[in-house]
C-alpha cells in the first residue's frame, strides 16, 4: 500500500470467498464518484443490490405480475404463489417453525412498531416495564416510548459497558415481575456489537418477559435461528440484506401473533365485515392490510437465495477479515479513536478522531470515491453514553475488499492531515 500508511503491507484474502466474483454481481459498484471507483462502505444504512434482485423483480413485474390473494384467474395464482413463496424463503432463512410466523412489513422500522402497537398498546399496563439497550436504534426505542405513553408503562435504558458490551449483571438486576417485554438489537448499528439474544431470551422468559429482537443489522452478519435464539418477536429488513426497499419481515410466536389485534385495517386482513362488527383474519393476514408488497417481497427472497447461495459462513468469514483489517489499520492512526471495541463484532467500524468533526471526514473521504455515515445514527441515547455528538461509520457488506479497507484507512490519514 503507498501512502502515509507506508508502514503498512496491504493483506492478502485468507478465506476461499471469490470477491472479485462477487462484486461482478452487483452492477453498481463500477461507477465512478467524483472521478474515483465506488467504494461503497455505507451498508449498514443500507446495500447494493445483485443483479439476481433485480432480474428477479424485472421478471416479475414482465411476466407474472398480477394482485395477490384476489383473483381467480392465472396470473393472480401464480403471483400469489409466487409471493408466498417468499414468505416461505424469509421463514427458512430465520428458522422459523411455520410460514404463518413470518409478517411481510415495509421494513424494519415497521415490524417493530408492528410489536409495540399490537402487543404493546394491548397488554401493557400502568407501571408495566419494557427494557431497551440503550444501544438502540431510535425504531427500537420511539415505539415503546409511544406505547408507553399510551398505556402508562415505562420505557428503561439497559446499559452497555465503555467497550459497548451488553451489561447482563445490570440487564439481570433490572429484571422484575413488573418487567414484560426486552427489546434488544440483535447488532447495534453503531457499535458493532452482537448482543447476547439467546441469554437475553432465557433471563427474560424467567422473568416472565417477553424478547423483542430488532435483527436489521444481525440477520445481515449472522446466522440466524429465531427457534434456537428463542426470541418472540425478531424484525428484519430487505434493503440492508441486498434487497429492495420498502420490504421488511417480523417473525413472531405463532401464540403471540394469534392473540395481536390487526395492525392496520383494510382489504385481506379481515374475515368478515359488517357495519356492526368486523372479524380478523389468521396472522399473518392480520397484519397485512391492503395491497402488499408484493415485488418487493419476491426481491427479497431473492436476495436471500443470494446469499444463501454464496454461504452465509463464507460470507461472514470474509466480512469478519475486512472489518478486523480495518480496525487494524484506523486504531494505527494517532488521536483516531473506535467506538464500539466488543470482542464479538459484525462488520461495523464507528471512530471519532481528535480535532476532525466526523462530518468533515465523511466529506473528504466523498472526495476519494468513499461512501460512509456520519452523525448519531439514528442513536442519539448511545452517542451520549459514549461520551460523542456523532461518529464517523464504515460499514462493511460482502463485497468489500482488504483494498477498500486500506483505502479507507488512507483517506482518513489524509483527511485529518488537512483538518488539523
Ligand atoms: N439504520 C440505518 C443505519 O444504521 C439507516 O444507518
Amino acid at each position: 500500500m503507498n501512502g502515509p500508511l507506508g508502514e503498512i503491507t496491504t493483506v492478502a484474502g485468507r478465506n476461499s470467498f471469490d470477491v472479485a466474483a462477487v462484486r461482478r454481481d452487483f452492477p453498481i459498484l463500477s461507477i465512478l464518484v467524483h472521478g474515483k471507483p465506488l467504494v461503497f462502505l455505507d451498508n449498514g444504512a443500507s446495500a447494493q443490490k445483485p443483479e439476481a434482485v433485480l432480474q428477479a423483480m424485472d421478471t416479475m413485474y414482465r411476466t407474472s405480475y398480477a394482485n395477490v390473494h384476489r383473483g381467480i384467474y392465472a396470473l393472480s395464482d401464480a403471483a400469489t404463489g409466487m409471493y408466498e413463496a417468499a414468505r416461505e424463503t424469509v421463514r427458512r432463512f430465520l428458522g422459523a417453525a411455520d410460514a404463518s410466523e413470518i409478517v411481510f412489513t415495509s421494513g424494519g422500522t415497521d415490524s417493530l412498531n408492528l410489536v409495540a402497537r399490537c402487543w404493546g398498546q394491548s397488554f401493557l399496563k400502568p407501571g408495566d416495564e419494557v427494557l431497551v439497550c440503550e444501544s438502540e436504534h431510535h425504531s427500537n426505542i420511539v415505539p415503546w416510548q409511544l406505547a408507553a405513553a399510551a398505556t402508562g408503562a415505562v420505557v428503561r435504558p439497559i446499559p452497555v459497558t465503555d467497550a459497548g458490551v451488553f451489561d447482563f449483571d445490570a440487564f439481570t438486576a433490572m429484571l422484575s415481575p413488573k418487567v414484560k417485554a426486552v427489546a434488544v438489537a440483535h447488532m447495534s448499528n453503531v457499535l458493532g456489537t452482537i448482543m447476547p439474544i439467546k441469554r437475553i431470551a432465557a433471563a427474560a422468559h424467567a422473568a416472565g418477559a417477553i424478547v423483542v429482537a430488532d435483527g436489521c443489522q444481525g440477520a445481515v452478519h449472522q446466522t440466524v435461528d429465531v427457534q434456537d435464539l428463542d426470541v418472540d418477536f425478531y424484525a428484519i429488513t430487505g434493503h440492508k440484506i441486498y434487497g429492495p426497499t420498502g420490504i421488511g419481515a417480523l417473525y413472531g410466536k405463532r401464540a403471540l401473533l394469534d392473540a395481536l389485534p390487526p395492525y392496520k385495517g383494510g382489504g385481506d386482513m379481515i374475515e368478515t365485515v359488517s357495519f356492526e362488527r368486523s372479524t380478523w383474519a389468521e396472522p399473518p393476514a392480520r397484519f397485512e392490510a391492503g395491497t402488499p408488497m408484493i415485488v418487493e417481497a419476491i426481491g427479497l427472497a431473492a436476495a436471500i437465495d443470494y446469499i444463501e447461495g454464496l454461504g452465509l459462513a463464507r460470507i461472514h468469514a470474509h466480512e469478519a477479515e475486512v472489518l478486523a483489517h480495518a480496525t487494524d489499520l484506523l486504531g494505527r492512526i494517532p488521536g483516531v479513536r473506535i467506538v464500539g471495541t466488543a470482542p464479538d463484532k459484525g462488520g461495523v467500524l464507528s471512530f471519532v478522531a481528535e480535532g476532525a468533526h466526523p462530518a468533515d471526514i465523511a466529506t473528504l473521504l466523498d472526495q476519494r470515491g468513499i461512501a460512509v455515515r456520519a452523525g448519531h445514527h439514528c442513536a442519539q441515547p448511545l452517542m451520549v453514553r459514549m461520551g460523542v455528538s456523532a461518529t464517523t461509520r464504515a460499514s462493511f457488506a460482502l463485497y468489500n475488499t482488504l483494498a477498500e479497507a486500506e483505502a479507507l484507512a488512507s483517506g482518513v490519514e489524509r483527511a485529518l492531515a488537512m483538518l488539523r
